[in-house]
């Protein structure tokens, strides 16, 4: 017959006792029967267990005695059954207690019952949510600290002939910057309306610069020195970059080389150029990526090279941190109708462009469905383009710049929530949902 510990141990729940067993009140119990009834005096016989309620109309009525027909045993279970009444009812008042405090303000004895698994739960999502809450406050400290004195400061943007880098060059030219513009095309329209927007300043100065090409880089390095102002080289911004629209299949191989030259490599280019006069004055380098990078509608090739120069931002930013030098990452969402990376493609073009194998397994309506699911995300686009040059200029003059400026609408901020934290399998399904429209005849 094994003994059995048996204790009163309170639970509160919802400002009820219950009582379950526990090591305090030790009570040697025939376990084979359960405690279940008081024997009646000289009837019971050895062994005969009682329940503590019965136990306890007795010595309501007889305090102090051993309920009648006790053994030797049944005393030592009636002196048990006292200490575990006393025991069980310190703990009630004690749980009452915290559920009273509980149920007028303090949470402690509900806290105290609650399941250690939810307990844990809890914690870990104040943790998270510290996690989450800990780098905006970290900034909002540091946006106390002076901002920067852009005059006599020197930027570099590059593909300032169109778009946020011809905007960013006139917003930075205004705030009091040493402007170095870098366009494909130093006759051309965009380079000369800077120079007039600019009011003809020496502070703006237009130069060619392919980044595609080494010995423009190296050149447009050697004026930015000959001419550095008193406060020398504050910042890199690599801007430039090229889009286009079109199934993986349907893309030659030197457009996947250009690709990858202007949006990927003409960017580490500079970089690597610029890099000795960045970690010289502390300066700052910011990439032009996309929310595209998290995911493609169509346009893998140009997704792949923003994928890409994320990654190199991710490795560049912890090694120029020990040099005082901070790296910045644009995403930009749908802003294709306030600059010119792309243009509306007409099923034509890209079915012209198409190799002989690949017109053998698409058709026309399916390039023309394509075609006008693709235009028809570019004519969504924002119009406001002076939103990502607000971000821009943040990461180049902030005391807190971020490492990544999204700049996007709340639904392109959620399908990159999707598919940067979900399983592939869930990205998959919300994509192909988007593409579904299109369908291979
Ligand atoms: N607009 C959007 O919706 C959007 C969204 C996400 C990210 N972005 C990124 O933002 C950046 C700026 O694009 P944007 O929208 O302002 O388009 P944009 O108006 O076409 O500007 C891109 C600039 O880069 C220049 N460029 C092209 N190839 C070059 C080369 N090899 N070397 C130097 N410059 C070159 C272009 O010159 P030309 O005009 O002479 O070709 C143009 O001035 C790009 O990196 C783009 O990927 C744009």
């Amino acid at each position: 017959m094994a003994a059995l510990i048996c204790a009163l141990r309170p639970v509160c729940r919802g400002g009820t006792v219950q009582t379950q067993p526990s090591r305090e009140a030790e009570l040697s119990i025939p376990l084979d029967r359960g405690i279940t009834q008081l024997p009646s005096a000289g009837a019971a016989p050895a062994g005969h267990s009682v329940t503590l309620a019965a136990c306890a109309v007795f010595w309501k009525r007889h305090p102090g005695q051993t309920p009648p027909g006790s053994t030797p045993s049944r005393a030592r279970l009636a002196a048990g059954l006292r200490r575990a009444g006393r025991a069980l009812a310190a703990r009630a008042l004690a749980m009452l207690a915290g559920c009273q405090s509980a149920g007028s303000g303090g949470a402690g004895g509900m806290w105290a019952a609650a399941p250690l698994p939810l307990l844990l739960l809890l914690l870990l999502g104040l943790l998270l949510l510290l996690l989450l809450l800990l780098p905006p406050l970290a900034r909002l400290c540091r946006r106390g600290a002076a901002r920067l004195e852009p005059a006599g400061r020197a930027v570099l943007i590059t593909g300032c002939d169109s778009g946020f880098g011809h905007l960013l060059a006139l917003r930075l030219h205004r705030l009091g910057f040493t402007v170095f513009a870098g366009c494909l095309c130093p006759g051309g329209d965009g380079a000369r309306r800077l120079q007039r927007e600019a009011g003809g300043a020496g502070r703006l100065r237009v130069l060619r610069l392919d980044v595609t090409r080494a010995r423009d880089v190296r050149a447009a390095k050697e004026l930015v020195l000959s001419q550095l102002p008193e406060r020398g080289f504050w910042g890199l911004v690599n801007n430039a970059g090229i889009s286009t629209f079109g199934e993986t299949g349907w893309l030659p191989m030197e457009t996947y080389e250009k690709f990858a030259d202007v949006n990927l490599l003409g960017s580490i280019r500079t970089t690597l150029a610029f890099l000795p006069l960045l970690r010289k004055y502390k300066g700052r380098i910011v990439f032009m990526s996309s929310i595209i990078a998290y995911f493609t509608l169509g346009n893998g090739i140009y997704s792949m090279t923003k994928a890409a120069i994320e990654k190199f931002c991710d490795a560049l930013r912890l090694e120029m941190k020990k040099f005082g030098v901070q790296v910045c990452i644009i995403q930009p969402g749908n802003y294709a109708r306030s600059t010119k990376i792309q243009p509306p493609l007409s099923a034509e073009e890209i079915w012209s462009e198409l190799s002989e194998e690949e017109k053998a397994v698409y058709n026309k309506e399916y390039v023309q469905e394509r075609a006008d699911f693709f235009n028809s995300i570019l004519s969504e686009g924002s119009t406001n383009g002076n939103e990502v040059v607000d971000a821009m200029v943040d990461a180049l003059t902030s005391p807190a710049p971020k490492a990544r400026y999204m700049v996007a609408k709340l639904k392109e901020k959620a399908l990159v929530f999707v598919c940067a934290l979900f399983p592939t399998v869930v990205m998959d399904a919300v994509l192909s949902y988007a593409l579904s429209k299109v369908k291979l005849a």
